[in-house]
């Protein structure tokens, strides 16, 4: 029987679903297991650490009561590792309700670094390997009453209402040679457009089967100290001055909470939504070109419609399949 609760103010739904979270160890993504397990859901913590995600599992479990909370190693980068979480999935569960792909690889300032597969690390853990696990978990999805995918998408794109910004995908395999080595944020930016891209063509494609994709446009959460250690100097600076004005992991966790399990988002797909979980327009708003700037910079209510480019959709589609080797991907 379903049933009403309240959450932060606002109404979710509390029928148990099964919930994947990948990255569920620290930041959003552990905010998140929380208020999930504190719901009632089975939660599975999809970390590529287990020795680092174990105490958080733990303090979830003696927080909230909820027992069903587990940890399965995956990295996100790996197809071998991708492919074998998601048969260890299916061998221990019967279905799939909720599959958030929050993990990203963010160590800004990093040079150079490829996954296993020799693909680009912040391609092939934030693009590729999140659509390589939604395909293979495609039928499991396909056993819920009301599966729901989410992207956790970055304002970083706001990097695309410049005209002059392009999207290069010829540079998964190989450094781009001839150019300054572009620290890992421009290609964290990258990775992070063409995820945007990835949920539309992905919602279109799985709407027929009953599943729904969105992408949540995140506009800052305090960063931990560990994953401010993952970047360097100049980075870290900028992070810990940004850290004054963001808000607390707790408060985008709850977003994923509402947008995968509240009724109002029941059947909602295709969307890119901003912190206040109102989907986003494409383009500019409307106003001087001064407005439209400083609306594209600080505002949340306009993504670069540059996303919404066909052509382009398909290249980050092709590039996804040449990247994970699902050569005929299954739709
Ligand atoms: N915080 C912000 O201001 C902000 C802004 C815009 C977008 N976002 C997005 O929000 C999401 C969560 O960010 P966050 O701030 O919560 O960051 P975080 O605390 O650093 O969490 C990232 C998580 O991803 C995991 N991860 C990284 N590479 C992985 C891999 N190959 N396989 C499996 N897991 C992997 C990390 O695991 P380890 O602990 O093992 O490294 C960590 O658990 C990310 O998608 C990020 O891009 C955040």
């Amino acid at each position: 029987m379903k049933t009403q609760i309240e959450a932060d103010g606002q109404r979710e739904n509390s029928t148990p679903r099964i919930v994947i979270i990948t990255g569920a160890n620290s930041g959003i993504g552990r905010a998140a297991a929380m208020q999930f397990a504190r719901a009632g859901h089975t939660v599975i913590m999809a970390c590529r650490s287990p020795q680092r995600a174990e105490p958080v599992r733990r303090e979830i479990v003696d927080t909230t009561g909820n027992r069903a909370v587990s940890i399965m190693e995956v990295d996100m980068s790996s197809r071998d590792s991708v492919r074998a979480f998601a048969s260890e999935f299916t061998a221990r569960y019967p279905r799939l309700d909720v599959l958030i792909h929050n993990a990203a690889y963010l160590s800004h300032g990093d040079t150079w670094r490829v996954s296993p597969d020799g693909i680009e690390i912040a391609f092939a853990t934030n693009v590729a390997g999140p659509f390589l696990l939604t395909h293979l978990l495609l039928d499991w999805l396909q056993r819920s009453e009301d599966a729901r995918i989410l992207h956790a998408g970055s304002n970083i794109i706001k990097h695309y209402f410049n005209p002059k910004t392009e999207l290069d995908l010829t540079t998964l395999r190989e450094e781009p040679v001839g150019q300054r080595p572009a620290p890992v944020y421009h290609r964290y930016r990258r990775s992070k457009i063409a995820l945007l891209m990835l949920t539309f063509v992905m919602a279109r494609k799985l709407e027929p089967l009953g599943v729904t994709v969105n992408c949540l446009e995140i506009n800052g959460a305090r960063m931990s100290p560990e994953t401010l250690a993952k970047m360097t100097l100049p980075y870290r600076i900028i992070g810990r001055i940004q850290n004054i004005f963001f808000r607390p992991p707790e408060y985008m966790a709850n977003s994923y909470v509402q947008i995968t399990t509240a009724d109002r988002f029941r059947g909602v797909t295709g969307h890119n939504f901003n912190d206040k979980q109102e989907p986003m327009k494409p383009g500019s708003s409307d106003g001087t070109p001064l407005k439209q700037q400083l609306n594209n910079v600080f505002g949340t209510t306009h993504y670069p419609d540059f996303a919404d480019n066909s052509e382009l959709q398909e290249t980050v589609w092709t590039a996804c399949q040449e990247s994970t080797g699902l050569a005929s991907a299954v739709v």
